[in-house]
């Protein structure tokens, strides 16, 4: 039997990138995936269930929630992913630009915990994985909004591994390095100096199989924090 089968994931920012590959991985080890997105249209679609949703919006998310335990039941896994990046130093770094950062890479985790972990902890069990980032721990020069958002997250998550501790919920903090998405084609690292080249980067799958892991341990296991790199 596969590992997943009969359980429900719900996968935030799963049209493209690394929530894509989450999706497909857990999809490959037998549960039922609902993908959440913006650019997704609301439906079945072939393999997956989809939602098309701005996570920064909390009325939408909260609606995006209570068709999935409508339809779903309370899920087994939810994997917080959607996320955005900006790369640039301090001054001409925007006011609009910071805000547009904390709303998805900081508000927006937020309200998914808001609307799944309470009934994950009813349930008594569940994975509950956020996709944070290297930036979450470690500091870089010109990233002063995406860090920002990004310790901010790993934050929220130690509080909320406390707040849930002895509940049956296992929350994991998944921080990759630079992985090849989308993400980088403005800022084309291959043509500057002190970045990876892209084909050293880590790709969507090695991200995914790190979520997938988190999301096959046995109930008895807590994964509370996974960092995945490319190999130095
Ligand atoms: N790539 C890297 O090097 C890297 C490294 C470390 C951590 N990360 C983190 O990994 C996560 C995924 O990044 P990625 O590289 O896969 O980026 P990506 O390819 O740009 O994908 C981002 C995903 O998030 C969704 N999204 C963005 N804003 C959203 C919103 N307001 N509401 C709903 N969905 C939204 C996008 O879908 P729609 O546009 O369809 O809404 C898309 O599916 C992010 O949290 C990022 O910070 C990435």
């Amino acid at each position: 039997m596969s590992a997943l089968q009969g359980q429900v994931a719900v996968v935030t920012g799963a049209s493209r990138g690394i929530g894509r590959a989450v999706a497909s991985a857990l999809r490959g080890a037998g549960a039922r995936v609902v993908r959440v997105a913006r650019s997704l249209v609301t439906g079945g679609s072939g393999d997956f269930h989809d939602i098309r949703c701005d996570v920064t919006d909390s009325v939408a998310v909260e609606g995006a929630a209570a068709r999935v335990l409508a339809d779903h039941g309370v899920p087994h896994i939810v994997v917080s992913n959607a996320g955005a990046f900006v790369l640039k130093p301090l001054d001409v770094t925007t006011p609009d630009e910071l805000d547009q950062q904390i709303a998805v890479n900081l508000r927006a985790p937020f309200h998914v915990a808001r609307v799944f972990l309470p009934a994950m902890r009813d349930a008594g069990r569940g994975a509950f994985v956020t996709v944070g980032s290297v930036a979450d721990h470690v500091v870089f020069p010109g990233n002063s909004a995406y860090a920002a958002t990004k310790f901010g997250v790993r934050g929220l998550h130690e509080t909320l591994v406390a707040e849930y501790r002895g509940s049956g919920v296992r929350l994991t903090l998944v921080s990759p390095g630079p992985t090849d998405t989308a993400v980088w084609d403005l800022v084309n690292p291959d043509a500057r100096e002190g970045f990876i080249r892209r084909a050293d980067m880590l790709r969507p799958e090695d991200v995914a199989d790190a979520v997938l892991f988190v999301a096959t341990r046995p109930a008895h296991v807590h994964v509370d924090w996974l960092r995945v790199n490319p190999r130095a």
